[in-house]
């Protein structure tokens, strides 16, 4: 599996990005890589710190540093997972077109994002308001970015996490 390309999740909130990357690089001898993370590592501070701080717009230009970083990567071939957001900026969206990596859309219902994502509160975007409205917008325009800029789709509603890495692996 040495020529498989670095593998690149993309998808909403809850979609699952974290635990399927864990398991595809574990499938793969790869190292694994959360953007979300690595934007943390970088910053020296977490993601609500970086929202409260810099606002969206700089949390977005932190994320498109750490996807080049990322794409940039010099050892072995990587699994990525990325934060939800990743699509929502058209240099984004052509850095994962243009990159010859396998880009994965784990799709998930929005009832689904709510259900994973009801008990964790690090995600400034679901802090206030409504969070099901919240999901249901953000997944009305994210739906044809993540299929715009994706390789492959794969179900997660109805998928225990072995099956949707294993569906994943299919198509490499
Ligand atoms: C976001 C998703 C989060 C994180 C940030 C913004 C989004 O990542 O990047 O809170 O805009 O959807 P997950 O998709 O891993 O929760």
């Amino acid at each position: 599996m040495t020529n498989v390309p670095n593998i690149i999740l993309v998808g909403p909130m809850g979609a699952g990005k974290t635990t399927i990357g864990r398991l595809l690089s574990q499938s793969l001898a790869r190292e694994f890589y959360d953007s979300d993370k690595v934007i943390e590592e970088n910053a020296g501070a977490d993601i609500p710190w970086i929202f409260d701080k810099e606002g969206e717009e700089g949390f977005r230009k932190r994320e498109t540093c750490t996807l080049v970083q990322m794409l940039n990567h010099q050892d072995d071939r990587i699994v990525l997972a990325t934060g939800g957001g990743i699509v929502t900026r058209d240099e984004n969206r052509k850095l994962l077109c243009d990159s010859n990596a396998l880009v994965v859309y784990l799709y998930a219902s929005v009832a689904q994002q709510l259900h994973r994502t009801s008990k964790s509160n690090h995600r400034p975007l679901l802090q206030n308001g409504n969070p099901k409205a919240t999901l249901k917008k953000l997944f009305q325009v994210r739906d044809p970015l993540y299929r715009e800029v994706a390789n492959v789709i794969v179900e997660t509603d109805s998928r225990h996490p072995k099956s949707v890495a294993n569906k994943a692996l299919d198509a490499i």
